[in-house]
């Protein structure tokens, strides 16, 4: 029995826009484990946020194979991808995204209402309060998104993304909107869910938040050119 959560075999992803072709990941070969840690680096335009994009059932792959807890999911339908991807995959973006109108439990809780399985009320708030708790900002429950920091942001958009308890969080540039102090706060917090359990793939162009991982992988021109083993895994 394969233990990785994730492995992806031989991905290419070609663009086709106007006759052109961008080839945006060539020949990618990867393995996730459960509780690892992986961070991906490259200069702009090397592919990261495409193989998150794949890896976050986003988009499919021109050739080569994903497999998902030993499920293929390299060919699935939009509505298949989307059952999975509510399932299995937690996304924090640069951008925060969180909805300025609704509080911060309802921001959080909003996965529940889209994911394939029925909470009840008592669920969605525990589940809810859980990850406020995880995040330390329980104390902000009923606030609004806007009336937070930038860095409670994206404290909440993680809680988010762990509320439908997901196999992986994908998580692109996190700190890019933050200054460094909550940079920082907001990569604690990363490390923290990780020695929790949580598995986390991150792309990010710091140096210093790259080495917080487990394993680091720099990817240019769509290839990975080097991987390096930060941590031994526990
Ligand atoms: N939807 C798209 N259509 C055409 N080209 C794209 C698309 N998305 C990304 N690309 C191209 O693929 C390459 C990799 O892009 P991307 O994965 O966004 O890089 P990174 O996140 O490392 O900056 C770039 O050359 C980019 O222009
Ligand atoms: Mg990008």
């Amino acid at each position: 029995m394969n233990k990785s959560k994730i492995t992806i075999k031989n991905i290419s992803k070609i663009f086709i826009s106007d006759e052109m072709e961008t080839h945006a990941l060539r020949d990618i070969n990867l393995t996730i484990d459960h509780g690892d840690y992986l961070s991906i680096s490259g200069p702009s335009g090397c592919g990261k946020s495409t193989l998150l994009s794949l890896l976050g059932l986003l988009d499919q792959p021109t050739s080569g194979q994903y497999f998902i807890e030993n499920k293929d999911v390299s060919q699935l339908t939009l509505s298949q991808a989307a059952e999975i991807r509510s399932k299995k995959i937690g996304f924090v973006f640069q951008q925060f995204n969180l909805i300025d109108e609704i509080s911060v439990f309802d921001n959080i809780a909003l996965p529940l209402k889209y994911n394939p399985q029925v909470f009840t009320k008592t669920e969605v708030k525990a589940r809810v309060m859980n990850c406020l708790k995880k995040v330390g900002l329980d104390h902000r429950t009923y606030h609004k998104p806007n009336q937070l920091s930038g860095g409670q942001q994206q404290r909440v958009a993680i809680a988010r993304a762990l509320v439908a308890d997901p196999a992986i969080l994908l998580v692109d540039e996190p700190t890019g909107n933050l200054d460094s102090k909550n940079g920082d706060i907001v990569m604690e917090l990363l490390e923290q869910l990780n020695r929790a359990g949580t598995t986390i793939c991150m792309v990010t162009h710091d140096p210093r938040y790259a080495a917080m991982a487990h394993r680091q992988i720099n990817l240019l021109d769509g290839e990975i050119i080097e991987t390096q083993i930060i941590k031994e895994e526990i």
